[in-house]
């Protein structure tokens, strides 16, 4: 147990590889693929990327070029990612970042990045798909007599990161709560195809692993002590347009409940993080449903919020992403909320397998959807990435309904994020089920592609776009090769050209 021990490193074989975050930093090499630990700006190592980006900055002023593949679980923080960008560190990163100065980077063509379903992540990495994983740095809370690691507020890919990687550093945070013992649950049974059994998880709530992480001891090369926060960022109130979308949304889930397709308690809600999200969230902290729960990717402050008012019963997640606020309301009452979270790998968390059989009410926020239901979550104008996939993909394929929302325009009016054409696709018209913006929601199930364009147009377009849409979709179906799906071409896209060109759609 951590709870009132005096140190949280109590194997004593690791107490003796114990060392400050620059010698630890020395200890890996030029060109090696590292990975951290770190979802969504929680459980991510602090004192080591930084230590490692001012001997990068310090190697690349003598001459000695010095860059690493970077991987995570998903976004982390400024002290890793920000750290690490800022000295041009990372020739590679995956699967997810939404760091300004690597977004920077990657769209100047200096930083490449792969974009990957996070569910996919731990098996490419057993595939042998992405190389060799030469180091891990591992934030936890602490560390057991016996060796087994208490995990710290994200669980991610650390399971992997530290079987796969040839050695293993781990920075102890004493500043995370010794409360978090006991909730996480690491499932230790995947294998590799042939030989995969079905995940034995069929509630929210089961636990079907152990509350600890394993680690090989002799891999260990270094141990840090930190005592840090996770940079927990604040997130504005909901605006009337999130809670507009939000309004929609728990109207249409409640028409569903009337019809019978939901009963009281709907399904396990998932949910994207941001505002839109947040503002769901309180609606249904306010709504009428009762006994919810979540299987979700991050637990942000909505759901610590339904899970204090009572109206969520559970909540398992990757990791937490909270505000300063709730951070300290998660601190206090820990021990409520250990008997209603679980963290789990992300491999588990985002599970296509476990996903369907739950069956979700996934829902998450996008840039743009086309008028057929095609959805772009990563790309701006078709090629510069925002942040990146994410969850997203692993969620809306496989739940029981896919929700995506968005503001129907962005940069005051200049753009209608419904177009002709989505200027990228990351989610086709066969896995987006239902979008909603603040205009109103349209329900695309069964609907052929012009029965869809119909709707989204009048229901989720601007008022101001909605003529240039019809004007779109009527002449294409007079001008189009074809009229199953009926594009003009050579049209399709310059809503978003002349965006370039003009400074609006
Ligand atoms: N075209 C161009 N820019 C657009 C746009 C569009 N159609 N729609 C939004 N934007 C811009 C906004 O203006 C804003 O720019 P700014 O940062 O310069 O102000 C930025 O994109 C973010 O938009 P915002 O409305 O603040 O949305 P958000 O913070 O809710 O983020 C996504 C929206 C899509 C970027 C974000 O949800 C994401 O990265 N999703 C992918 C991953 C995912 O879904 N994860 C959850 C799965 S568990």
């Amino acid at each position: 147990m951590l709870l009132d021990a005096t140190s949280r490193v109590q194997n004593p074989a690791l107490r003796q590889r114990l060392m400050s975050a620059r010698e630890a930093a020395e200890l890996i090499p030029a060109g090696a693929n590292v990975g951290m630990s770190g979802f969504t700006g929680a459980g991510y190592p602090k004192l080591i990327p930084q230590a490692l980006a001012a001997r990068i900055s310090a190697e690349n002023a003598a001459g000695r070029p010095f860059r690493i593949g970077l991987w995570t679980g998903a976004s982390t923080a400024p002290e890793l990612d920000g750290a690490l960008a800022r000295v041009n560190g990372v020739e590679m990163r995956l699967p997810y970042q939404s760091d300004p100065t690597s977004r920077k980077l990657i769209n100047a063509g200096q930083m490449e990045y792969t974009d990957i379903h996070l569910s996919h992540v731990a098996q490419y990495v057993w595939f042998g798909f992405l190389g060799k994983l030469d180091v891990a740095v591992i934030e936890v809370a602490g560390i057991l007599p016996d060796g087994r690691l208490v995990p710290s507020t994200s669980v991610g890919n650390n399971k992997t990161w530290l079987e796969q990687a040839d050695k293993i550093i781990l920075e102890v945070n004493s500043l995370q709560n010794p409360g978090l013992e006991g909730m996480h649950d690491i499932y230790y049974g995947t294998q590799l195809p042939p030989k995969r059994v079905p995940i034995p998880l069929v509630q929210v709530g089961d636990h079907i692993g152990e509350p600890y992480l394993h680690c090989d001891l002799s891999k260990v090369i270094a141990v840090v002590e930190t005592h840090q926060p996770d940079r927990n960022s604040a997130f504005a109130e909901p605006d009337a347009v999130s809670q507009a979308i939000a309004g929609h949304l728990i109207e249409f889930l409640q028409h569903e409940v009337k019809l019978g397709r939901l009963g009281p308690d709907l399904l396990p809600l998932q949910s994207g993080v941001g505002n839109i999200a947040n503002a769901v969230l309180a609606g249904l902290d306010q709504g009428p449903f009762e006994h919810l729960t979540a299987y979700t990717e991050v637990l942000q402050d909505g759901m610590l919020q339904m899970l204090k008012s009572g109206k969520l019963a559970y909540a398992s997640a990757t990791a937490l992403s909270l505000s300063p606020a709730a951070a300290e309301l998660f601190e206090r009452e820990i021990a409520f909320f250990r008997q209603r979270i679980v963290l789990r790998p992300q491999e588990i968390s985002n599970h296509p397998e476990v996903i369907r059989r739950l069956g979700l009410i996934a829902m998450n926020s996008m840039i743009e959807a086309d008028i057929y239901g095609n959805v772009n979550s990563t790309h701006v104008m078709g090629s510069s990435i925002m942040n990146g996939i994410g969850g997203s993909g692993d969620f809306a394929r496989n739940a029981y309904m896919s929700i995506f929302m968005t503001p129907s325009t962005a940069k005051g009016g200049a753009i209608s994020c419904i177009v002709p054409m989505v200027s990228h696709v990351d989610h086709t018209e066969h896995d987006v089920q239902i979008i909603v913006t603040e205009q109103g929601l349209a329900d695309l199930r069964g609907l052929s592609p012009k029965e869809r364009a119909k709707l989204v147009i009048e229901k989720c377009a601007h008022p101001d776009y909605r003529p240039a849409l019809r004007d779109y979709v009527r002449r294409a179906a007079e001008g189009a090769p074809g009229l199953h799906t009926p594009h003009l071409l050579d049209e399709a896209f310059s809503w978003h050209t002349r965006y370039l060109r003009e400074g609006h759609m």
